[in-house]
């Protein structure tokens, strides 16, 4: 592999992908293909945080590596794995923990939220941002590309790369988070937080009939077709500026602004760019979705290339805290 940096990501196999999913995660992530030797993977012990189902990990785990093939994902110059295809993930996770407060983790948000809803928190969620910090250090990423709700982890992991550095002296790479501020947080159907656990998505693949079925049930305020509407807060022209191009997103805009636009017309502009982007890709998906021989391929090929990086880092930690 080439000297460019490590571009690093890991989304948990845990529900069908969504258009949140692919602006905030996916997209970008792909993107960085053309100048960062990409790592991503599929974060299957963290789902085990909450997922008891393991035929649901597995299929899960097929949609997400479906989703990155038919996007353009070039897997052979870069690596496409399982978490758990790399158990030293877990080992630096303990000398991870052995520097970690538990007053730090205390403040972590998976486990706050969690706490706060009266839900039940094993030590897996309570220790979530460790195991994270650790799929992270563990390949000498550069950068992370990540949804803006990721920020407090990512703050997390560069803590314990450098409180490791102090103490041991320097080993691991400081990471970077790269946020895409535009499409920092996609409302779902309802303008919330679009979100698997929400039940408001927009799943990313589906048929065109479905997609424009749901970008229908989108929710808007009850102004009238002659009604002059505020694009900035309109659910529907959110969803649109990440697919139209800018005249495009100008011209839906003062549409709004003058008056006569209604918002069925508004969603059918939207379902239009969405499926303009990713009818392509969609097809590919449901070409490929059931061809386990041929995913589990991809999840080998990348298995072999981050497991040997990983085993280095790990190694040289074990050094550096003399084992
Ligand atoms: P969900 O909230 O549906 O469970 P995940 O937590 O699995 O989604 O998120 C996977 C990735 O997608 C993360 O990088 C996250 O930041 C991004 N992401 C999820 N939902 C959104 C959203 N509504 N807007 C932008 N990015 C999102
Ligand atoms: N916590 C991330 C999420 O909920 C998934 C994840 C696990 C991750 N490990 C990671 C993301 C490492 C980036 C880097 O979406």
């Amino acid at each position: 592999m080439t000297e460019k940096k490590r571009s690093l990501s890991g989304i948990k196999p845990t529900g069908t992908p969504h258009l949140g999913n692919y602006l905030g995660m996916i997209k970008p992530a792909i993107k960085m293909q053309a100048t960062h030797q990409t790592f991503y993977f599929i974060a299957d012990y963290h789902a085990l945080t909450n997922i008891r189902e393991p035929q649901s990990l597995k299929e899960y785990t097929y949609d997400l590596t479906a989703t990155f093939a038919s996007l353009g994902m070039e897997f052979e110059n870069h690596a496409f794995f399982r978490q758990s295809d790399i158990p030293e993930v877990t080992e630096l996770t303990w000398f991870l923990a052995c520097l970690t407060s538990k007053g730090l983790m205390e403040r972590a948000h998976a486990f706050k939220d969690a706490s706060a809803k009266g839900q039940d928190v094993n030590m897996g969620l309570f220790s979530y941002p460790i195991l994270m910090a650790s799929d992270i250090l563990i390949y000498d990423s550069h950068v992370v590309p990540v949804g803006k709700d990721q920020k407090q982890h990512l703050e997390i992991t560069r803590d314990l790369a450098i409180r490791f550095n102090h103490i041991y002296g320097d080993t691991l790479v400081v990471p970077e988070a790269i946020i895409e501020d535009q499409v920092a947080v996609i409302p779902g159907l309802d303008g919330q937080k679009m979100s698997k656990s929400y039940n408001n998505i927009i799943p990313l693949f589906e048929s065109e009939k479905k997609l424009r079925k749901a970008i229908m049930k989108i929710e808007t305020d009850s102004l009238s077709v002659e009604d002059v509407k505020d694009p900035e807060t309109c659910n529907v022209f959110q969803l649109y500026q990440c697919f139209a191009n800018e005249t495009e997103q100008q011209a839906l805009a003062e549409q709004y602004q003058a008056g006569g636009m209604g918002y069925g017309t508004a969603k059918q502009m939207c379902f239009e760019a969405i499926w303009d982007e990713l009818k392509e890709a969609s097809e590919h998906y449901q070409k490929i979705r059931e061809d386990h021989a041929h995913l589990e391929g991809i999840l080998e090929a990348g298995r072999d290339k981050a497991r040997k990086v990983a085993r280095e880092v790990v190694d040289r930690v074990r050094n550096r805290v003399g084992l």
